[in-house]
């Protein structure tokens, strides 16, 4: 007679599987205001933080094989805040973009931006326009990361469509030719898949304003963990998540 009941064995750690993984994902690096917060630091160094969490992920996505990665790092809205943060999350960009110039290449990435860069300062503007144009120089790229910069999903139909109806005046196309596969093609992120998965760190329950037209099918993945905190164990698990999930775009 046993004395004591054996444990039963736990189930081995769920694995992803690589076929199953999608092929784009988007993010909204949020919550490095309040991580700085609890630490008593200020929000500048929830930025810079959330900096170095993005290229972690990055790196994990690109040594997962996932070929597209959106994230939001300034929203049309973000002119809001005080000059000071502002002009911190730009040179964190600015650092981020001088890196990514050395290393792109051995690192297998490029990277292109979404949103308009008109009101961006002169000199990051040039530095971005460098970073994509580098990037687009590069052969047998098979990770690019999509930087939303200035970037708002209404903003960019807006531009999509100001975009759309001129040609319509110069005569290059129809109203009544427009469908959806057409308007994508003004859109900031022409040619790529729309993303599969969106992920939102630190427990807000919204998009606001990220890739609009392109979350149409996305599945949604909601974490509480502050984006400095969120590392590769945490994308991990949304993976894991999103290989449950039973996508049927609309069909049974
Ligand atoms: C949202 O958190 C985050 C931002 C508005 C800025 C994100 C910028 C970076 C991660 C750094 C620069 C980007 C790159 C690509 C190098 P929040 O400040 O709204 O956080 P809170 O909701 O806790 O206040």
């Amino acid at each position: 007679m046993a004395f004591f009941k054996r444990k039963k064995p736990s189930p081995p750690p769920e694995t992803l599987d690589p076929s199953r993984l999608p092929r784009h994902i988007g993010i909204i690096m949020d919550g490095n205001g309040r991580w700085a917060q609890k630490r008593g630091l200020p929000r500048t160094a929830g930025h810079a933080a959330g900096a170095e969490t993005f290229r972690t992920i990055a790196y994990h996505c690109r040594d997962l094989g996932i070929p597209y990665l959106t994230v939001y790092a300034f929203s049309t809205e973000n002119w809001k805040r005080p000059m000071e943060e502002v002009s911190a999350i730009m040179g964190l960009l600015r650092k981020y973009l001088l890196e990514a110039l050395e290393k792109m290449e051995r690192d297998g990435f490029r990277i292109v931006f979404f949103g308009d860069l008109t009101p961006v300062p002169p000199e990051l503007r040039e530095l971005c326009l460098e970073t994509q144009a580098a990037g687009a120089a590069v052969e047998g790229v098979r990770h690019q990361i999509n930087v939303c910069f200035n970037y708002g999903g209404r903003d960019e139909l807006l531009r999509a469509a100001r975009a759309w109806a001129a040609d319509c005046q110069a005569g290059r196309c129809l109203p009544e030719a427009l469908d959806e596969e057409t308007f994508s093609r003004y859109l900031d992120s022409r040619g790529l898949p729309d993303p599969d998965l969106v992920i939102r760190p630190s427990g807000e329950l919204r998009l606001s304003n990220f890739l609009t037209w392109q979350s149409a099918y996305a599945e949604l993945y909601f974490t509480d963990v502050l984006w400095p905190d969120f590392s590769p164990a945490v994308l991990d698990q949304a993976l894991l998540d999103y290989q449950h999930r039973a996508r049927r775009f609309g069909g049974i």
